[in-house]
């Protein structure tokens, strides 16, 4: 446990009450654990995906109450297709039910959903409710809320240079802010936290571009028990961080003063 700024993460995590005094504008995270919480308890690891269904409507209102203004939630990768094929049939299932119990409830809460990954290889009714979703609260600001289901950082990145090239943009007009505009998460700013539940610390492909400079935080708990205290944790252990983008103390001093 380093100690950043003064203060160790363990301090921060004594203090889960109440808001920190920054908060991170963009929040992501990876939702893992869901199987282990089952087999915790002796369930099938479907249960534990219906619970992780249950957790993310009381972390999503959280983010509202707390600020945030961009939810980035990794429900599906593309290398998830992988599993035995009744649990992908479930979480399949599980987003199917999500559209229809929630869209008209988020809508009226102002949040936009937006999907980032690939439709193609989803099934032609999902993808109908997944676009019917984010059309209809497209103009609502309150919170985005970015679905990645069926999303792979580098399948993203290929999307990207075969858009470049396919709009015949010249190799001299590739910059890094180009690449960043034919993303999936287009005009959106970068994730400032990135977080993964259940312990594990890798990005399993998730937002590889974006969180070049994004902070990480890993917590062992399983993804249904991350409740807004853990939130709070999460953003307190982010407030204590000193973001240097490749700078010095020194300069981040300065600029702060500035
Ligand atoms: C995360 O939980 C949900 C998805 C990947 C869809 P897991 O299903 O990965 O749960 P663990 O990691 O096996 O416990
Ligand atoms: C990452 O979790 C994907 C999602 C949370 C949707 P995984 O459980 O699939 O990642 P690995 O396989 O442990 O790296
Ligand atoms: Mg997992």
């Amino acid at each position: 446990m380093g100690t950043i700024n003064g203060t160790t993460e363990k301090q921060s995590e004594q203090t889960p009450n109440t808001l920190p005094p920054v908060i991170p504008r963009h929040v992501a995270v990876i939702m893992d654990g869901n199987g282990r919480w089952a087999k915790a308890r002796g369930l099938p690891r479907t249960a534990g995906h219906h619970q992780g269904k249950e957790n993310l409507r009381r972390i999503l209102e959280a983010c509202v109450e707390f600020g945030i203004e961009i939810l980035t939630i990794y429900a599906f990768s593309t290398e998830n297709w992988g599993r035995p094929p009744k649990e992908v049939r479930i979480l399949m299932s599980i987003l199917n039910m999500v559209l229809d119990q929630e869209v008209n409830k988020l809508d009226q809460e102002g949040v936009q959903v937006r999907h980032i990954g690939k439709l193609e290889g989803v099934s032609p009714h999902l993808q109908k409710k997944i676009l019917q979703a984010c059309e209809q609260t497209k103009n609502n600001n309150r919170l985005i809320l970015n679905v990645a289901f069926n999303y792979g950082g580098r399948d993203e990145i290929v999307h990207a240079v075969q858009e470049i090239i396919r709009d015949g943009i010249p190799p001299e007009e590739v910059t890094e802010d180009l690449i960043s505009r034919y993303l999936y998460t287009g005009g959106l700013p970068d994730p400032d936290l990135i977080i993964r539940t259940s312990g594990e610390f890798r990005l399993s492909n998730f937002l590889l571009w974006q969180g070049a400079y994004s902070e990480y935080y890993s917590t062992p708990t399983y993804w249904p028990d991350f409740d807004k205290t853990e939130l709070l944790k999460a953003l307190w252990a982010f407030s204590h961080r000193r973001r240097r983008f490749g700078m010095t103390d020194e300069q981040i001093d300065k600029l702060d003063q500035s």
